[in-house]
């Protein structure tokens, strides 16, 4: 799921490999480094951690001033060291991030004329591509452009040959590469963060091109073969500081980092003294489109599902929403009156990707509430709202959700005020809430922590753990239940506390802890008679509400957390808080990969 390649002065193996650790926040099972040395590739892969490959590396260096390595997230074919990037084929060695949507028929045909497979990927059909046309008596650029037009599905592909030990080659149609420029060397990534131990210049190649990259030019090209320019920036990512600083994994540093980057965010996005909203919308016109159609993949979603409920309580603006993976494919009728939105924390997710080209070859405007800003999904977008996070390396994600919660509310009360549904008095109230969010968030983590890592203790004996809520406690119980699976394995399901009895209430005995959601807002009545239901069948409460909530409901309950009186524009964020941190100390008890949970990747470039 990671790309580095390095045409240095000095060795390379060392540096490729701390590279992709600056990767490895993205998910992968495997992981691979080719150099070229004396005119022979040589590579080194493995199975699993980084540190298995350094081990490798330790035992068996790797000489060379030229290098492509890679970490893998299998789509095709086991995650095993036959499958690991790079792959080699008579001199030439690949890697490759994404899936070749034609590779068996490829495959078919390169095998009818002689080709040898020696792995289950879809990635070595590039290899043995160009292979054959250097074989067939083409010039590296011109092998490369071939084959190129055979491949069709999503790439980001680096390419040594090992009759040129000066040149790297890249080709990009989907996921991020980068080039980055440096004294007298040049970088090739998946992202500016790979890059950023080397050189803060970059060029971001963009869907269809190809680069042939040396280290003191690079040409970059369209798939027709004619040169292009693509600019030069100044990316900021080294400005990052990548580490976990006291805390014992990132998904920890980022659970009690949400204070501080949520007033970034907001400060962004709301006046705190005047407590109006400050929002260009730039090409969106909230005023007048008729409705929102949003698209997100996994916590995304689940944070514009929250927004949906605020776009259309304080805009009357009407949302659709949907998991990216369907909304393309469902036909759903567009007209350029509608707007769309897009959350992305990665700002790369394929399907994400996917939906917004499709609302824009359908004349809609384009909005994106993004993390990474320089990424495909803000640069294609007419008007991009920065969610101002700071990168999020736990593959679960955390802060990302409440900023995305953070800047969507902002949008909806922008939203209101621009359609007339929201007076300058509510405005006002509204964004007194939202000010008053990263002091209550401070307040909240510190006086939860000890009773979250108890309950914990004994959730990580349950096998299955049910989420319920109303309103916007309704997505955020999905997303209890997500993080919870995703990080702990245990099995978990967030659904409308009122859906409860038309099935899932078959499931309740004594072993299945049901999680409340219910701050006392204008629907904790019907939530509490929906706990009712779950204590009559001996069901176990964790009731997770606030002090009001907590003193009018008498029920009997396994724990019960008991939060602040919060705004309801504001409670999502808040009740964000105990979910994190009980799915974080469940997989602590559990044991887990905290951080770069089991065949999860944090940036999904495939569809
Ligand atoms: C992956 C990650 C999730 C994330 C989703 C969407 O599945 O594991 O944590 O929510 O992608 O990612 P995005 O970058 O588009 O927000």
């Amino acid at each position: 799921c990671g790309i580095v390649g390095i045409v240095g002065k000095s060795p390379v193996a060392g540096r490729l490999v701390d590279a992709l650790t600056r990767l490895e926040y993205r998910g992968y099972d495997s992981a691979g480094v080719a150099t070229l040395n004396k005119g022979r590739l040589e590579r080194r892969r493995a199975e699993g951690k980084l540190f298995n490959l350094q081990k490798k590396l330790a035992d068996e260096p790797l000489d060379g001033t030229i290098g492509i390595a890679h970490t893998r997230w299998a789509t095709h074919g086991v995650p095993n060291e036959t499958n690991a990037h790079p792959h080699f084929v008579e001199g030439v060695a690949v890697v490759h991030n994404g899936i070749i949507e034609n590779f068996s028929e490829l495959k078919e045909e390169l095998a009818a004329a002689g080709a040898q497979f020696a792995t289950q990927t879809d990635t070595e059909v590039v290899a043995h591509l160009l292979a054959k046309y250097r074989r067939d008596g083409l010039g590296r650029r011109e092998a490369m452009h071939a084959m190129l037009r055979r491949v069709t599905g999503a790439y980001a592909l680096a390419v040594l040959f090992e009759d040129d030990p000066s040149t790297i080659m890249a080709a990009r149609s989907g996921p991020p590469l980068a080039i980055g420029y440096g004294r007298g060397e040049t970088y090739l990534g998946s992202d500016a963060i790979a890059l950023s131990p080397f050189t803060n210049e970059i060029t971001y190649l963009i869907d269809g091109d190809w680069a042939v990259i040396g280290s003191e030019g690079v040409a970059i090209f369209d798939i027709d073969g004619n040169r292009v320019s693509r600019p030069r920036q100044i990316t900021q990512a080294a400005a990052y500081l990548i580490d976990k600083g006291n805390h014992r994994h990132f998904m920890e540093k980022e659970v009690y980092e949400q204070p501080e980057v949520i007033s970034h965010a907001l400060g962004h996005y709301v006046d705190f003294a005047s407590h109006t909203v400050k929002i260009e919308t730039g090409a969106i016109d909230f005023a007048n489109v008729s409705s929102l159609a949003i698209s997100a993949c996994g916590t995304a979603f689940l944070a514009g599902s929250v927004g949906k409920y605020w776009f259309e309580r304080y805009a009357r603006l009407p949302v659709e929403i949907d998991v990216a993976s369907e909304f393309r494919y469902r036909e759903m009728p567009l007209s350029p009156s509608q707007a769309a939105l897009f959350i992305s924390q990665s700002g790369e997710t394929a399907d994400t990707l996917a939906s917004l080209r499709y609302c824009k070859d359908n004349g809609l405007k384009i909005g994106a509430v993004v993390n990474a800003t320089e990424s495909t999904i803000a640069r294609e977008a007419d008007a991009i709202f920065p969610i101002l996070a700071g990168p999020e390396i736990g593959v679960a994600s955390t802060k990302a959700f409440t900023c995305q919660l953070a800047v969507l509310a902002s949008l909806a009360i922008g939203a209101g005020r621009a359609r007339g549904t929201l007076d300058a008095a509510d405005e006002k109230e509204l964004v007194r809430h939202l000010t008053e969010m990263p002091r209550i968030m401070s307040q909240v983590l510190n006086l939860i922590q000890p009773q979250m890592e108890s309950l914990a203790r004994d959730l990580s004996k349950c096998k299955d753990v049910l989420y319920i809520g109303r309103g916007t406690s309704y997505p955020l119980a999905m997303e209890g239940a997500l993080k919870l699976k995703e990080i702990s394995y245990i099995h978990a399901e967030g659904y409308a506390a009122g859906e409860l009895k038309h099935g899932p209430i078959a499931l309740i005995d004594e072993n299945m802890p049901v999680i409340v959601i219910a701050p006392h807002d204008r629907f904790f009545e019907k939530t509490v008679s929906n706990m009712q239901e779950v204590a009559a069948r001996g069901g176990r409460i964790i009731f997770i509400t606030d002090g009001k909530g907590a003193a009018a409901s008498k029920l009997p309950t396994m724990a019960t957390i008991v939060l602040p009186v919060v705004d309801e524009i504001i409670s999502p964020m808040i009740f964000s808080l105990p979910i994190q941190l009980l799915a974080y100390h469940t997989a602590v008890f559990m044991g887990t990969d905290v951080d770069q949970p089991r065949n999860l990747a944090k940036s999904v470039t495939v569809e």
